[in-house]
């Protein structure tokens, strides 16, 4: 039976699409939904393209973004998702949605986390003046890019620091590290090590 993984996005989609690419369809993972907080937008027609379902669930079509969470709940659980993928999604998520789903939401964070959790995290880096940033993969808890961390990508600055170079270089890793995230839970090769709850093993690392 296929794992079945829920995509949600708010833009450009990019990091969907590296998952279609390279995920969906094969070695038993289907992508099954794509939600988007923003109508609209490139992911969603990424999402079609690959004959995946697409949904809009904005913020300001329900009374509350409780009310928000709990519609693109239980339009993930109709479609018995596995994992819940969060590429690119800029909201917050409420609790109540993180518990229902406890354990199988992951996302991807441009820094080396605990460094640059939020918004802007590569502005961040780069104000603070740091010499290695990276990008992360982790298990969403309740706090701000907090949760258990899968998969970390480091990389070292150039002192010339062009913005845009640097986008495509996190990019880049994203593209990579997101799907083989997805691909490592699907298998079954990530879990929790005994009596850490923090640390998480995953492949073929802690052989
Ligand atoms: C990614 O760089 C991700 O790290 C950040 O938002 C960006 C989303 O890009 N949180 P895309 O929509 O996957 O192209």
């Amino acid at each position: 039976m296929a794992f079945r993984v829920g995509v949600l996005i708010s833009g450009e989609g990019s990091n969907l699409q590296a998952i279609l690419d390279s995920q969906h369809g094969r070695e038993g993972v289907e992508v099954v939904g794509v939600a988007s907080s923003r109508a609209g937008v490139r992911g969603l027609e990424r999402a079609r393209a690959a004959g995946v379902d697409a949904e809009v669930f904005e913020r300001a079509g329900y009374p509350d973004r409780e009310a928000r969470d709990a519609a693109l709940g239980n339009w993930l659980d109709d479609r018995d998702v596995d994992l819940v993928v969060l590429a690119g999604f800029m909201e917050i998520l409420g609790g109540p949605f993180i518990r229902r789903f406890e354990g199988r939401i992951v996302n991807v964070h441009p820094s080396l986390l605990p460094a640059f959790p939020g918004l802007r995290a590569i502005e961040q880096a780069l104000d603070y003046g740091v010499q290695v940033m990276g990008v992360t993969i982790h298990f969403v808890d309740e706090g701000v890019d907090s949760g258990p961390v899968i998969l970390q990508e480091p990389f070292e600055l150039p002192y010339a620091r062009d913005i845009e170079a640097i986008e495509r270089r996190v990019h880049e890793i994203e593209h990579r590290l997101l799907p083989q995230a997805v691909a490592l839970i699907a298998s079954g090769a990530v879990s929790l090590a005994p009596g850490n709850p923090r640390v998480v093993r995953s492949g073929d690392r802690d052989r």
